[in-house]
């Protein structure tokens, strides 16, 4: 956001000029107005006196029809050089006398007297005539028409023209005064308040206030609840970011409780395994020390309940060794390394094909494939990964399996297992994580339900993640990032 520099500022002065220049012509013209009116009426009563001086002198000459007097008293106007033309006619009409400042033969227009009135007059554009019944006795003996002309109005009106001009351009300059002590006053702190406001949502510092101006008025009010506002909020944040501190502490602490108390309960159940197998090791044997040795004493139902103790026995144990090399991943320490997964995932179908040469299965394993991991608990992922998909593949008259990856929008590489086999309802896609969590019966494929929560504690510690696709018949893919 950019501030327009003292825009407040140049828009009073402009509302300043405006209402001066405006107040001040209308001012003007009423002025000019009411003295061209008054000057006009002024004009009217002089040429009025003149024309009944000129029609006073005149009664003698028009009774006794000297014209050569009349024109002697109208040659008296003589004195007056506005006016321009003069003349008496008779009360028949006749022109009886006339007088022109300069010959020229013109008769200008001439006002008629209303009835019962004793004078009238017409002005035109550049002159006023003026005409006054000459009576004598209440008998009208004719009529003076008195012509001025009107440049000296028109010479005034020029004059005030030309002072409302001086006046207006004066007020301009007072008005342009006004605005730059009202800048100074007023504008100045609301734009330096402009400013600040403008700091503060770009820098998020609430720590800067506003300077007071010290006087008492809105300004200073507006200042003063702005630098309140910002004092407010600088000790909201300052609360916030306590609470946060505080909140941080607390998540450290319970994180440092619980990764004792995970410590704990791993050591616990990987010594309650390890304690298990001395017990179940004994009972497998005695069981074949029973077999072996009292052969002859025991029926056949009998062998058959040792050997179902047996065999039970014996998947304990595998139950535990699982449970136990799950313990063991989760306690490892992590020493990653550039590994070739390619040669790793090739290894691992060597030793598959060998445990089951009969097997139609086409596995397609991509060339190249490196990871940054621990090479150990990586060959325990793909391990069991592979394992799964040969297992679940099995009841494929022809099966396939890919190991390849992928990498989405400079993300990190995500591995995945695809094959053809039986797959599993996607429902279920996220508790096949879980320890000991199986989808299919023991009897279609067998399997303690370890693999894939070991996968999950190695790719976890690893930072990366595994998550699974499938549908049921249709094979299923699993993805992991390291
Ligand atoms: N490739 C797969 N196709 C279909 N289902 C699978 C596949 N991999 C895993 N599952 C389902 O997920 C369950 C859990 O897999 P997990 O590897 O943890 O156990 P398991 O293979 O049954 O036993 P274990 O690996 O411990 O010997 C399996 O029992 C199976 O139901
Ligand atoms: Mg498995």
């Amino acid at each position: 956001m950019r501030l327009p520099n003292q825009k407040l500022a140049r828009n009073v002065t402009l509302i300043n000029l405006l209402v001066s220049a405006a107040a001040l012509s209308l001012a003007c013209a009423a002025f000019v107005g009411y003295d061209q009116i008054s000057f006009r009426r002024g004009m009217v009563n002089e040429l009025s006196v003149r024309a009944q001086i000129i029609a006073s002198n005149s009664v003698s000459a028009l009774l006794f029809n000297d014209a050569a007097s009349a024109r002697s008293t109208l040659s008296a106007l003589r004195a007056s050089p506005d006016v321009i033309w003069a003349g008496i006619c008779t009360v028949q009409g006749k022109s009886f006398a006339l007088y022109e400042r300069m010959r020229t033969d013109r008769i200008p227009e001439l006002p008629a007297i209303p009835p019962g009135h004793m004078e009238s007059h017409v002005f035109s554009s550049g002159d006023i005539v003026l005409a006054r019944a000459i009576a004598f006795r209440g008998r009208l003996l004719g009529i003076v028409y008195v012509e001025s002309d009107l440049s000296v109005l028109a010479q005034r009106r020029k004059e005030y023209a030309g002072i409302a001009l001086a006046v207006l351009l004066a007020s301009m300059v007072a008005a342009l005064l006004v605005s730059w002590l009202f800048a100074k006053s007023v504008a100045d702190p609301i734009v330096g308040l402009a400013a600040l406001a403008r700091d503060v949502t770009q820098n998020k510092d609430y720590s800067v206030r506003a300077v007071p101006t010290g006087r008492n008025d809105e300004v200073a009010l507006l200042i003063g609840a702005f630098n309140e506002m910002l004092e407010q909020i600088e000790q909201r944040d300052r609360a916030l970011r306590e609470a946060h501190h505080e909140l941080e502490r607390r998540v450290d602490e319970r994180t440092a409780q619980l990764t004792h108390a995970n410590k704990e309960l791993e050591s616990f159940s990987y010594s309650v395994s390890h304690d298990l197998r001395a017990p179940l090791r004994s009972i497998d044997g005695f069981s074949q020390a029973l077999l072996e040795d009292y052969d002859a004493q025991i029926d056949a139902s009998g062998k058959d309940y040792l050997r179902r103790i047996r065999a039970s026995a014996q998947r304990m144990g595998m139950l535990i060794d699982d449970l136990l090399n799950l313990a063991r991943v989760s306690r490892a320490t992590i020493q990653k390394e550039k590994v070739d997964a390619t040669a790793l995932a090739e290894s691992i179908v060597v030793d598959l094909r060998r445990a089951q040469p009969g097997r139609d299965v086409d596995f397609r394993i991509e060339k190249g494939m490196e990871a940054w991991a621990d090479p150990g608990l990586l060959r325990i992922v793909l391990d069991n990964l592979l394992n799964n998909a040969w297992k679940f593949t099995s009841k494929r008259d022809h099966g396939s399996i890919e190991f390849g990856f992928r990498r989405e929008n400079g993300g990190p590489a995500c591995y995945f297992v695809r094959d053809n086999g039986a797959g599993f309802d996607p429902k279920y896609a996220d508790r096949l994580f879980g320890a000991f969590q199986r989808l299919h019966a023991m009897t279609d494929f067998a399997g303690t339900g370890i693999g894939l929560a070991t996968v999950q504690r190695i790719v976890s510690r690893h930072g990366g993640s595994v998550w699974a696709e499938s549908a049921v018949g249709q094979g299923a893919v699993f993805y992991f990032t390291l």
